[in-house]
């Protein structure tokens, strides 16, 4: 049997941390593809969406309820995860997800329509070459003409000094007694043990103390997924580019968006010295170097040609929308990006701040709000791209414009009343689900209780402080109307 089937290589024995993806947001993926020059997908009428890997299909579930015209479909051979999927989209009403609880072996083999968006968190690095394999044919299967493909993995050389420690644990782990998270648990006591005896390889590697510390705080669930599978290998991001290229697919940017800028990632010296390598092949693994890269989140699409229209605001990237997850009158002048502090003009941003309290709008209708005699459209554009890298701004599903009203808010759905009372029945955050948006909404429980009991109170004007904030903060995404 193919090293692809269960249980051999991929443990089983312990289920994912149920955990929401932004970056798997059909929305954020099309906002990749417009910068990357491709064009994206349509969002407004029936798309189709497959998660490969997909642990509890959290993101899924909440994209699917975020764009009712989609079909999503989850993939993942751990029964356990797809049962919690399942039963969170069915205690939500989310009928739009299809779960397929085998694996990527027996995908291939079932009879599936073709997709716009195929996407793999946390998997490709984490499985061997054999299922890397069986993923491609699904690609090269399933992917439309088109089709944006997401791929996350480890990379190097950003592992380059954990691979030792990785070894560490698989050896403690083994020679410890439980399933796979007490075993890891025990495991890192033991690297604990070593590196606070101040080995001379912790005292050498100052950072594979700090990163023992981080496996310390780690729930042991994720770190037995992340380290104990025997497949896990940390992977060269040009090696990932030929595999896709096998499949068909064009490298077209990074979901981690700051990432598409390099700019805001390497230093100048850095820059010429990459510029100098004689290929682009070179050059993207030079920048892997340049940043010391751990983690990748590529974004390819299946298609020859590439339009290179970053500047030109009738292009694709100026139908995107772009909205603002935090108070908009607090958009930032200085903005922190790996490379360090980058600024912009005060008036610029205060002209940005007042237009974004009108709510989400386009990037063409805001480089034409924003042109003047002294702004040239490619400038506002960067500025821009360059504030949605940094998080101040971000790539939404819809333009749209709160209304100002004095009236009691209601939930905008029932499914959207529903994720409320489970947001507020955990015990941490949860998302809600934001066709505005086109994600999720992070709410604490404390806050998702709040909004229920002043929705449901006989006297709405005993209002806590710090809800009336909250519930206009919900009403800009338009889960409160
Ligand atoms: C590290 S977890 C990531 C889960 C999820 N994508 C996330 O990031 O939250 C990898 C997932 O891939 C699934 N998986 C691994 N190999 C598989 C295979 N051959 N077929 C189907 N699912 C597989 C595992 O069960 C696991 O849930």
């Amino acid at each position: 049997m193919p090293d692809d089937h269960p249980p051999r290589g991929y443990i089983k024995d312990a289920s994912y941390p149920t955990t929401y993806f932004r970056e798997l947001s059909p929305v954020w993926l099309n906002y990749v593809a417009a910068l990357g020059g491709a064009v994206p997908r349509k969002l407004d009428q029936n798309f189709s969406y497959l998660e490969l890997g997909s642990g509890t299909a959290f993101s899924s579930v909440i994209h699917a309820a975020c764009f009712p015209a989609g079909e999503f479909h989850a993939c993942d051979f751990n029964p356990e995860n797809i049962a919690t999927g399942e039963r969170y989209a069915h205690e939500l009403s989310i009928r739009n997800v299809l779960f397929h609880p085998v694996s990527f072996l027996e995908l291939l083999e079932r009879d599936l329509r073709d997709f716009d968006f195929i996407v793999l968190h946390g998997v490709y690095s984490w499985v061997g070459a054999q299922a890397r394999q069986t993923i491609l044919q699904l690609i090269r299967k399933l992917l439309k003409p088109g089709g944006l493909v997401y791929v996350s993995y480890n990379c190097m050389p950003g592992w380059t000094l954990e691979v030792p420690l990785r070894r560490l644990l698989i050896e403690f782990a083994t020679a410890s007694d439980g399933d796979s998270p007490q075993r890891v648990a025990s495991a890192v006591r033991w690297l604990q043990r070593l590196s606070s005896a101040g080995l001379r390889y912790f005292r050498t590697n100052p950072a594979a103390v700090t990163a023992v510390d981080a496996y310390a705080r780690s729930p042991s669930d994720y770190l037995a997924h992340e380290f104990l599978n025997e497949t896990w290998e940390p992977l060269y991001s040009i090696d990932v580019a030929d595999q896709m290229m096998s499949a068909g697919l064009t490298y077209l940017g990074s979901a981690t968006l700051v990432d598409n800028h390099d700019a805001l990632v390497i230093d100048s010296s850095a820059g010429e010295a990459i510029a100098e390598m004689p290929t682009t092949r070179l050059q993207q693994l030079a920048t892997d170097f340049a940043v010391d890269r751990q983690f990748r989140r590529d974004v390819f699409v299946r298609s020859e040609s590439r339009i290179d229209n970053v500047d030109d605001i009738t292009g694709h990237l100026g139908q995107l929308v772009v909205g603002c997850m935090g108070n908009p009158e607090a958009i930032n002048t200085a903005v922190q990006v790996p490379r360090g502090n980058i600024g912009f003009q005060a008036d610029f941003i205060s002209e940005l701040r007042t237009l974004m309290s009108h709510g989400s709008t386009t990037l063409y209708e805001l480089v034409t709000s924003l042109g003047g005699e002294s702004r040239h459209s490619g400038e506002i554009i960067r500025n821009l791209c360059y504030l949605i890298a940094a998080g101040e701004l971000r790539p939404f599903a819809q333009p749209f414009r709160p209304t100002d009203s004095d009236n009691r808010p209601e939930f905008a759905s029932e499914t959207i009343k529903r994720m409320f009372v489970q947001v507020a029945g955990a015990g941490v955050a949860g998302q809600i689900a934001s066709e505005v948006v086109g994600g999720g909404v992070a709410l604490s429980p404390r806050d998702a209780l709040a909004v229920i009991d002043y929705i449901a109170a006989d006297d709405p004007a005993k209002m806590e402080r710090g809800l009336a904030d909250q519930i206009l903060r919900l009403n800009r995404f338009g889960v409160l109307v």
